[in-house]
This record gives C-alpha cells, sequence and structure tokens, in this order.
C-alpha cells in the first residue's frame, strides 16, 4: 500500500494541530471561571487556640484587640489580674467591637452597641452576647482557646 499523498498528510497534521489549540483554548478559558466560582478554603474556622503574648504585654485593667485566624478577638484584663477574653465581632452587623476604659464596657462605633465586661449586650442594637473565648495562662503566655 502506497504512502497517503502529502496533501492528506498535511490535512491530518493540521487537524490534530487545530484539535489541540481548541482543546488548549477551552481549557485556558473554562480554568479561570471555576477557580473564580469555587469558593476559597476558609482556613480561620479551623484555628481553635492562639498565643495572644506575654502576661506583662497586658496592663491591668485593659483590652486589646488580637487575631483568632481571621477572625478579632478581645482580650480583657481586670484590675485584679486576671483575664477574659470574647469573639470581636458585633452580634449585630459584624464590626469590629472595642474596649473603652473611659466607659468601662465593650463598645461598637458602627451603632453604638454595648457590651458589658462579661461580653453581655446590654444597650444598642446588638441581639446577643459576644461569644466567649477561654484564656489559659501557661507560665508567662497568655493562650485563647475556643470554649
Ligand atoms: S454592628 Fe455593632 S452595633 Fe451595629
Amino acid at each position: 500500500m502506497a504512502d497517503p499523498a502529502p496533501s492528506e498528510s498535511r490535512r491530518k497534521t493540521l487537524k490534530l494541530l487545530l484539535g489541540s489549540g481548541a482543546t488548549a483554548l477551552g481549557a485556558a478559558i473554562v480554568y479561570p471561571i471555576i477557580a473564580y466560582l469555587k469558593p476559597p478554603e476558609v482556613t480561620g474556622e479551623q484555628v481553635t487556640s492562639v498565643l495572644v503574648g506575654k502576661v506583662d504585654d497586658f496592663a491591668p485593667g485593659s483590652g486589646s484587640l488580637f487575631r483568632f485566624g481571621n477572625k478579632p478577638g478581645i482580650l480583657l484584663r481586670f484590675p485584679n489580674g486576671s483575664f477574659k477574653a470574647f469573639s470581636a465581632t458585633c452580634t449585630h452587623l459584624d464590626c469590629t467591637v472595642q474596649y473603652r476604659e473611659d466607659m468601662g464596657l465593650i463598645w461598637c462605633a458602627c451603632h453604638n452597641g454595648k457590651y458589658d465586661l462579661n461580653g453581655k449586650n446590654i444597650d444598642g442594637p446588638p441581639p446577643r452576647p459576644l461569644d466567649p473565648f477561654e484564656v489559659v495562662v501557661k507560665g508567662d503566655e497568655v493562650h485563647v482557646t475556643k470554649s
């Protein structure tokens, strides 16, 4: 049997090149769309404990924000030296709360929401208390864990 004519061989090669080019083009268009639509992994939810700092980093009668994964937390140190910690995400519309020494409470600047130093919502629109964390002091280190 004779070899195919040169023009037929070129036609097959051209079809092969066009076919693989079309496949590569389709993948180049579809992959970014799928990558865009797929939600990112939420790694912050996996965090169960963080080292916030040394005991001496926190003055008695103070409040400090810290990162708990990808969320803010608030650590309070009371005048007697004890600690409490809460999620610093306001239960109203997710603004970050802050410690207000002058008011003696935890305050949300977004809509004037107020929490007492036990994290209980006491005034303004927040519908429920702040989520509590557990504070564990190991030697001179302050660790916060989800309770
Ligand atoms: S978001 Fe905090 S009071 Fe509205």
